[in-house]
């Protein structure tokens, strides 16, 4: 039993979780209709009744009805009076956030994200008390997919205009003959190599990242983007001493903090960058220092960090280990161990990444 103080603390603390518990599984209901195109079928053909959803989705009907209600319930959906045999609908403002995969509100990988998570919650928990690290492909197509299409709309809507623009002379090189040569290091499913081949015609990519999967999808996606001729992928560690070249632009988006050796990777983006060539690193846009009192944007850095980012940084030993909130001073830090003078902190507004010139 404790004094008043306590009492208050333990209720608002339990209030919280409870809350919590509601928004999760809410996110694994937007899965739930992310992943078996319900929201797609409400958006184009809604509103629809549960047999109507069931008909149109080939999922089961009183499953459809199940979700439907707790989709009206949460807020996300509309409904007739009659929730029992009415039509829910959603609403146009809410179909951009959970169908339209182009928009910068796009937000329902999410529910994909934290299935990804729970996939390798078995050997997260392992990690915790042997310290060894959590492979990416251990996470599944589930977290492949969610960093890809939670990531893409930037690249879409912002890469080749507001991001390049502040770089200074980039979007004049990457225009200008001879082809502009571009390396893009832990590219994923290839979505910003495929952004910067759309946004720039005559430039040439190469996007490198060690998961098998990611590059596999990174070479279907291009394909299917019309630009295979001029954008490549290839299995390959960031970190590989080997790797040198003559590149315009090497650039790095959110991958930085994920790598065992983030030192050795900027070493050899230093080494693949022509003499007057440009070295760019996007990644969390977190404080400086450590603070509890954090903005939104950090406190969902550091719900992935002990989870995903931290293990899969630890695979291979030894490793730094850096984990989502990589600050600017770890940066600079490890920019000036693999060689570069300095980093030059880019005056690009972004709400989640912050984007560095790296100098020398
Ligand atoms: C958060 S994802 C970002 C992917 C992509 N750049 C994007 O923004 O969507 C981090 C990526 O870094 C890759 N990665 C981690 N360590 C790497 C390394 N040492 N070499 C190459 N890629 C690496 C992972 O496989 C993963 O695809």
């Amino acid at each position: 039993m404790g004094n008043d103080k306590d009492d208050e603390a333990r209720d608002a603390l339990a209030e919280r979780m409870l809350e919590a518990c509601v928004g999760g599984l809410d996110l694994l209901h937007v899965y739930v209709g992310d992943q078996l195109g319900l929201y797609r079928a409400l958006a184009t053909r809604g509103p629809l009744t549960a047999s109507g959803l069931a008909e149109r989705t080939g999922v089961d009907e009183r499953y459809a009805r199940e979700w439907l209600q707790q989709q009206a319930v949460a807020g996300i959906l509309t409904v007739d009076d009659d929730a029992e045999a009415g039509r829910f609908g959603l609403p146009a403002g809410h179909a951009e956030v959970l169908v339209d995969g182009d928009s910068l509100a796009f937000l329902a990988p999410l529910g994909q994200g934290l299935a990804g998570v729970a996939r390798a919650m078995p050997q997260v928990l392992r990690a915790f008390r042997s310290g060894e690290g959590v492979a990416f492909a251990a996470y599944g197509a589930e977290l492949r997919s969610f960093i890809a299409r939670i990531n893409r709309p930037m690249f879409v809507n912002l890469l080749a205009g507001d991001w390049f623009s502040g770089v200074p002379g980039l979007v004049e090189r990457l225009g200008a003959e001879p082809a502009a040569r571009v390396a893009d290091i832990g590219c994923g499913s290839g979505w910003s190599s495929i952004a910067i081949a759309r946004g720039f015609p005559l430039a040439r990519v190469i996007g490198l990242d060690l998961d098998e999967a990611s590059i596999a999808e990174a070479q279907k996606n291009a394909a299917a983007a019309g630009v295979a001729e001029r954008v490549s992928f290839e299995v390959r560690d960031a970190a590989d001493p080997r790797l040198a070249g003559n590149f315009d632009l090497v650039c790095a988006f959110e991958t930085i903090h994920d790598m065992c050796d983030p030192v050795a990777a900027l070493r050899a983006m230093r080494a693949l960058r022509s003499p007057t060539g440009t070295v760019l690193v996007a990644d969390e846009r977190v404080a400086d220092t450590f603070t509890v009192h954090v903005d939104a944007g950090e406190r969902f850095q550091w719900g992935w960090s002990a989870l995903h980012c931290l293990p899969t940084a630890l695979t291979s030993p030894p490793a730094a280990g850096t984990g989502t909130v990589m600050r600017t001073p770890t940066l600079r830090s490890y920019a000036r161990d693999a060689g570069f003078a300095d980093v030059e902190v880019l005056p690009i507004e972004n709400d989640f990444w912050r984007f560095y010139r790296l100098i020398g």
